[in-house]
């Protein structure tokens, strides 16, 4: 099966020019059983909501280079001794992926559970409320009881900022505001440090975070998928806030 040749436009990669010289192409792969084509640039997360599946997602959002951190997205991909995280896989010609086998689905769980076994049990009072990606994961992948025994991690609430509350006591480390606050804002106020257990975002030399820079600045507070940034007035970031960011292309 050649993916060279007669295959249909390659939406991204031809940018112009005379069509005939623009690169191919379009790869083969088979989908949960069925043979769909994409795009050589295309990761089997972008493959598959092309295709209407739906795959969880935490650290990776589509306003931001993929971060790699989190791993509910992972994928079965035969032939492949380990899961794949299928946000930043691209598609190779002739795969077959099973994006909700059994195998998946207990990898996700375990994650998230994992995660949530963490996560501080605050989801009445948690201001993030009904926008929580993670909850929603929760939900989805009908997690129940813990069945895990970890230790939490305890931060006291940072508040001294006048725009930008932090309880890192809720964060997930999934990376979304480090990448943001680089690539949106290109301010680069956050970074991570320490390891293992003791990983933690952390602002200079591990301070407080109160920078003039967030005045009138969201945006890592909009990508938070829990309840770890929150407005200093006590909003979680707005839905349309949250939109406009996932929309602007
Ligand atoms: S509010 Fe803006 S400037 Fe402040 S940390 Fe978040 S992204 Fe960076
Ligand atoms: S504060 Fe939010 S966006 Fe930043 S790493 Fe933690 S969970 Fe992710
Ligand atoms: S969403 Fe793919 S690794 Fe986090």
């Amino acid at each position: 099966m050649s993916p060279s040749g007669k295959s249909p436009v390659n939406h991204r990669a031809n940018t112009g020019g005379t069509e005939k010289k623009s690169v191919p192409n379009t790869i083969k792969v088979t989908l949960n059983g069925a043979e769909v084509s994409g795009h050589p640039s295309m990761t089997i997360l972008e493959l598959a909501q092309e295709h209407g599946i739906d795959i969880p997602t935490l650290c990776y959002h589509p306003q931001l280079p993929p971060i790699g951190a989190c791993r509910i997205c992972v994928v079965e991909v035969e032939g492949s001794r380990t899961l794949v995280a299928s946000c930043h896989t691209p598609i190779a010609p002739n795969m077959v992926i099973h994006t909700h086998s059994p195998k998946v689905l207990e990898a996700r769980k375990v994650i998230a559970e994992l995660l949530l076994t963490n996560h501080p049990d605050a989801c009445i009072v948690c201001d993030k409320s009904s926008l929580c990606e993670m909850r929603k994961i929760a939900t989805d992948l009908e997690i129940g009881l813990p069945r895990f025994r970890v230790k939490k991690r305890y931060y006291p609430l940072e508040d001294v900022s006048p725009y930008i509350i932090r309880d890192l006591t809720k964060c997930i480390l999934c990376r979304r505001c480090v990448i943001a606050c680089r690539e949106i804002k290109k301010a680069n106020i956050f970074a991570m440090a320490y390891r293992g257990f003791h990983s933690k975002v952390v602002v200079d030399q591990d301070q407080v975070l109160d920078k003039p820079d967030c005045q009138s600045c969201d945006v890592c507070i909009s990508l938070c998928p829990v309840g770890a940034l929150a407005k200093r007035d006590g909003e979680a970031a707005s839905e349309e806030r949250a939109t406009e960011l996932t929309t602007v292309e």
